[in-house]
């Protein structure tokens, strides 16, 4: 048994070590909507379906939020749950392995709580199915006995609220994906955006950048805030060692220069990927499990967390004969066709 905090002072005792409630204080991440920067049409939404299920007294409908990794689902799943005043449970579709683990976990729930479930694409089928009673009608069905005498025994849960992310929609089976009354594609975020946030994070870590040099620093981050963050704080690193009090573009140069991300965001991997499509396979089609096999990267990691964003900046197409180069990444990589 692992003790797990609820709210403010209540603990619960959860069975399962595969689960954890959030602590969301004393992060970079926001609190509320109102702290929360970008995403507006998902925040406007929520807001009216939170208000409405309040105002109704009854659970918020289940939420599934998609979208390429770092671009906040979590951030958001907490947010809802402060919002609706509930409390917050954390696990992820690989470690739920078994259907009692959902039981559990569901049963140890209090009325209108969330229960986040990440990588929700990665559940097993066995898992999948209890969860769709679960979802549906706030019970669990076992079956008691075995052979001629075996009968069905409805357990009822507590009314809760599923909140699932994933980074591959395309990978949810369509009877899970239409027991959701809210689905959300999370964008890549504006520049502008990008740049709110480093100056909200900077304020957070007590470090010196102007609204200038956040701007620039924007355009290093790949339109994706959790990367922001990072950036920001290994060019607070950069500035500390060398006693500058205020973030300026040389701290900026030489830090984004050290860690390999070029003025567009781009990483010693991105810039691999497409000069191997271009130099080895002559800008494509080239297939995914080659071109993994080129750079000595697991495909899941190319298709998650490269190509999505060299798609978005017109880099990169996705084929049916495989992956191709385009002029655009010639032209920014400096080759010739
Ligand atoms: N930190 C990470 N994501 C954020 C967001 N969307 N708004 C404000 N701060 C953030």
């Amino acid at each position: 048994m692992i003790e797990s905090k609820k709210g403010n002072s209540e603990k619960v005792l959860s069975p399962l070590a595969n689960t954890s409630t959030v602590q969301f204080e004393n992060t970079l991440r926001p609190q509320s909507f109102d702290e929360y920067i970008g995403q507006k049409i998902i925040k406007d939404n929520l807001k009216v379906s939170i208000k409405a299920s309040k105002k109704r007294g009854e659970t918020l409908d289940h939420v599934l939020l998609h979208s390429a990794p770092g671009l906040g689902k979590t951030t958001l799943a907490g947010i809802i749950a402060k919002e609706m005043g509930s409390a917050m449970k954390i696990t992820s579709g690989p470690a739920l392995e078994k259907q009692g683990d959902v039981a559990s976990i569901i049963s140890n729930l209090q009325e209108n709580d969330i229960l986040f479930i990440d990588e929700i694409h990665r559940l097993k089928p066995v898992v999948e199915e209890v969860l769709y009673t679960a979802m549906e009608d706030f019970g669990i069905d076992i079956i008691i006995g075995k052979g001629p005498s075996a009968r069905n025994m409805r357990i009822n849960l507590p009314k809760f609220t599923l909140i699932g992310a994933t980074t591959k929609m395309s990978m949810l089976s369509s009877p899970l994906r239409s027991r959701f009354g809210n689905v959300f594609k999370l964008q890549f975020y504006s520049d502008e955006d990008i740049a709110d946030i480093i100056l909200r994070s900077s304020s957070i870590l007590d470090c010196n950048i102007d609204e200038d040099m956040a701007k620039i620093l924007a355009k290093s981050c790949r339109q994706t805030p959790r990367i922001a963050n990072r950036l920001l704080k290994r060019v607070r690193d950069f500035a500390d060692v060398k006693n500058e009090s205020v973030i300026d573009m040389s701290v900026l140069h030489e830090a984004l220069k050290s860690v390999g991300i070029d003025d567009i965001g781009l990483d010693v991997t991105d810039r691999e990927l497409l000069s191997v499509i271009i130099d080895k396979f002559e800008g494509g089609p080239v297939g995914l499990n080659t071109l993994a096999a080129a750079i000595c990267e697991e495909q899941g990691t190319i298709e998650d967390i490269y190509e999505p964003f060299l798609i978005k900046l017109g880099f990169l197409e996705r084929t049916t004969r495989g992956r191709i180069a385009t002029k655009r990444a010639y032209e920014h990589l400096s080759m010739s066709i």
